[in-house]
């Protein structure tokens, strides 16, 4: 097989580290892989933090809704929608006097931008997953990372143009997650359409839900009041608390983004 798709169809999510650090050039060589990734126009819309600092660590371990494996990890890449650069970039290059000159009202960055950012920041975050793989390391998204703006928006010291998308944990996998059994996939005519969105019939929703039990029930039992998969993953995930606190959270990133 190809080594690139070697190294994509072998990663998992790993959340356990050995006890080693991760050496200058393997990280220099992550973030390069990283920003060498597609992006929009060109024009970079997005910034990464190395979390170096242990405190913050510490806090990310509780504010990503209590996964003490953030603590653990070697390396941690915050990945960041940035419009910041660029709108002070124009301030900084005069475009409000052009727009003068112009009769042209000035324009802010909006929701356009910030998908844009946000599709720049994740393709960004998925060159370094898949770089880190290559290397022998692991690494696990944090999507919960948008949750607690307020505090995160301190902790970061970042500006109003700014929205903290990913977070992404490196290290290299202890000896019993690289032997972890890959997570499962929906069959593929679940996911993939031609010309045209297809909304699932009764036939395909039994066939998705034989892959969730294969996922969930072999692992868990369903959580208490559910009584098949789909409630099961109602509660679990859609109606759990940490959902609720990511759309109050983004609320509040977006009620800042759009604050004229
Ligand atoms: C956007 C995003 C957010 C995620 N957030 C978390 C997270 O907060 N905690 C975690 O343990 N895994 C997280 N994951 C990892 C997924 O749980 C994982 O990718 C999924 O279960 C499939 O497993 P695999 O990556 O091993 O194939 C996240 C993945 C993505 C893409």
């Amino acid at each position: 097989m190809n080594p690139v798709l070697k190294v994509i169809y072998g990663r998992k999510s790993i959340r356990s580290y050995e006890n080693k650090n991760i050496p200058e050039d393997i990280k220099d060589e992550i973030i390069k892989a990283s920003i060498k990734a597609p992006t929009a126009g060109n024009m970079m819309l997005y910034s990464i933090i190395e979390v170096a600092d242990q405190s913050k660590k510490d806090t990310l371990a509780k504010t990503c809704d209590d996964q003490p494996f953030i603590a653990k990890a070697p390396l941690v890449l915050l990945f960041l929608a940035d419009y910041q650069r660029w709108y002070d970039y124009f301030i900084y290059s005069e475009v409000p006097e052009l727009c003068n000159r112009m009769n042209i009202k000035i324009r802010r960055p909006q929701e356009g931008d910030l998908f844009l950012a946000c599709s720049d920041a994740i393709i960004a975050a998925q060159n370094a997953a898949i770089a880190a793989e290559s290397l022998g390391l692991g690494s696990c998204y944090i999507g919960d990372i948008m949750e607690n703006y307020e505090t995160h928006r301190k902790l970061f010291n970042l500006p109003q143009y700014v929205f903290p998308i990913v977070l992404l944990c490196f290290g290299y996998p202890t000896r019993k997650q690289k032997n972890r059994e890959q997570a499962s996939r929906f069959d593929k005519q679940l996911i993939v359409f031609k010309d045209k969105y297809k909304r699932l019939n009764k036939k395909e929703f039994n066939n998705m839900q034989k892959n969730l039990e294969e996922k969930v029930v072999k692992v868990n039992h369903f959580l208490p009041g559910a009584q098949n998969i789909g409630q099961h993953i109602f509660l679990r995930k859609f109606n759990a608390d940490f959902s609720k606190e990511m759309t109050r959270s983004v609320r509040a990133i977006l009620q800042n983004w759009l604050h004229e």
